[in-house]
């Protein structure tokens, strides 16, 4: 099944929930291993990079599986990891395996974990996740692809200044702290909700952790951590990813199953473009007025614009009423969707890290290659209001963080299918 084919231009309607968040999920996978019990994860999206995760936490020895009774359930026990080695064949699938450096390390005081290559959307290096470990003491090294880290005794409690806003720096680093002796200072800290929501199942298994959500997060070491039972948060991106859907179809949606305190600044931008939003604590619901409206979004570490969120934005522009400008300052090239929606007839010029996009009044559908996860949402959106049938190529790309796409688009009344 390695396409997915859309058949533009039927109003989306209805009612969907979210999955569980994707990104959170990889973390608290993760954090599981500093536990010396069981952990249960509910609401957990059933996608390749969470079956990813788990492969690698089997890989390390620990029991990590899907729990057949419950739905969306994972039980992790890391009381029997033996090999602290991420091999590359797993980790080069997904560059989120690298979180499980930090837990490794503070628990087991060595770690061996394939350093994850760059992706589609740039290099994006691991510097500041090694300088957070050395500062704790570590001894880090290259060796052959390799990351290892190694500490004598337990980690030592540090100030950490981070030189660049991280969220999987800031969680990785702050994993590795609750372990170490004495207290960690981790300045310049990312304040996405995903650091929030693993500060919050960290606490419950025992951590001292105080200031997440802010960009100064303090960890003062505790001896050990105990596993717990946590339900995954609702996916903020897969909400805003639906609502654009529903919005570019001149549609009526209502998402649910998400926290909507995690997507003020989308929903702020969706408001920009024309929506009409009726939000609750737990669901959005947007009311398409017309052709949307042009906007300028540049993107940014939480609580700014989602860069996640940047491509389905740019599908909803493409259509807008007038010029845009869509500025990508998180990663240095998330224009990967920008040649594809030129085939379906966007209006779009690249000038360093900015498209300009001049609205055309439709789009056409056309035969598509997604590039990477938000590339291939963003083409799904602009699918969904082209003339005609879009075949989206590569779709596995959008299976690594979207749960049943096709399903909850076409519950909204998408004529969607895969094929292949
Ligand atoms: C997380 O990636 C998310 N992934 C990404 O979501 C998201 O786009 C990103 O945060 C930004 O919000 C997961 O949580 C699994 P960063 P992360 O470290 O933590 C540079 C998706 O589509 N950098 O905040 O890896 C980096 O190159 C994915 O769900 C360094 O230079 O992103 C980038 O330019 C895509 N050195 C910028 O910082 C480092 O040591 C932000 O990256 C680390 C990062």
């Amino acid at each position: 099944m390695d396409r997915i084919v859309v058949q533009g231009g039927t109003r989306l309607t209805g009612e969907v929930a979210v999955s569980g968040s994707k990104n959170s999920t990889l973390a608290l996978m993760a954090a599981a291993l500093l536990a010396d019990s069981e952990t249960v994860l509910q609401n957990v999206p059933k996608l390749r990079d969470t079956d990813g995760m788990l492969d690698i936490l089997r890989a390390l020895g620990a029991t990590a599986e899907w729990v057949e009774s419950e739905k969306s359930t994972v039980r992790i026990d890391a009381s029997t990891v033996s090999n602290p080695e991420a091999p590359y064949d797993l980790v080069r699938k997904m560059r989120a395996s690298f979180l499980v450096m930090g837990p490794l390390l503070a628990r087991f005081g060595t770690a061996r974990v394939s350093e994850p290559g760059g992706c589609a959307i740039g290099v994006r290096p691991v510097d500041q996740h090694l300088k957070g470990f050395e500062a704790l003491g570590g001894k880090v090294r290259l060796d052959h692809g390799y990351v290892e880290a190694t500490s004598a005794g337990r980690l030592l409690g540090a100030r950490v200044a981070f030189d660049i806003n991280t969220v999987n720096g800031t969680q990785n680093v702050m994993m590795a702290a609750t372990l170490a002796r004495g207290e960690t200072v981790l300045e310049n800290a990312a304040r996405e909700p995903e650091v929030v929501e693993l500060a919050h199942v960290l606490i419950k298994m025992g951590a001292d952790i105080s200031g997440a959500g802010s960009d100064r997060i303090v960890v003062r070491g505790v001896e050990d951590l105990r596993g717990v039972k946590h339900q995954v948060a609702g996916d903020r991106i897969e909400a805003g990813t639906l609502l654009a859907a529903g919005i570019i179809t001149q549609g009526d949606v209502r998402i649910t199953g998400v926290d909507t305190s995690t997507l003020e600044s989308t929903l702020d931008k969706l408001r920009d473009v024309g929506a009409e939003l009726e939000v609750g604590s737990t669901w959005v619901r947007a009311v398409a007025a017309g052709r949307p409206r042009a906007v300028r979004v540049v993107t940014a570490p939480f609580p700014g614009y989602p860069t996640d969120m940047q491509a389905q934005l740019m599908a909803l522009l493409s259509v807008a009423e007038g010029s845009s400008v869509v500025t990508e300052h998180v990663f240095e090239n998330r224009f990967m969707h920008v040649p594809e929606l030129q085939r379906l007839g966007a209006d779009i010029a690249l000038s360093g890290r900015s498209a300009h996009l001049r609205g055309v009044p439709r789009l056409m559908g056309a035969p598509v290659m997604a590039t990477d996860l938000r590339a291939s949402a963003g083409l799904i959106v602009a699918a969904l209001a082209a003339d005609g049938d879009t075949t989206v190529n590569r779709v596995y790309h959008i299976d690594r963080g979207y749960e049943r796409i096709e399903e909850k688009l076409g519950g909204l009344g998408a004529r969607i299918w895969r094929e292949g």
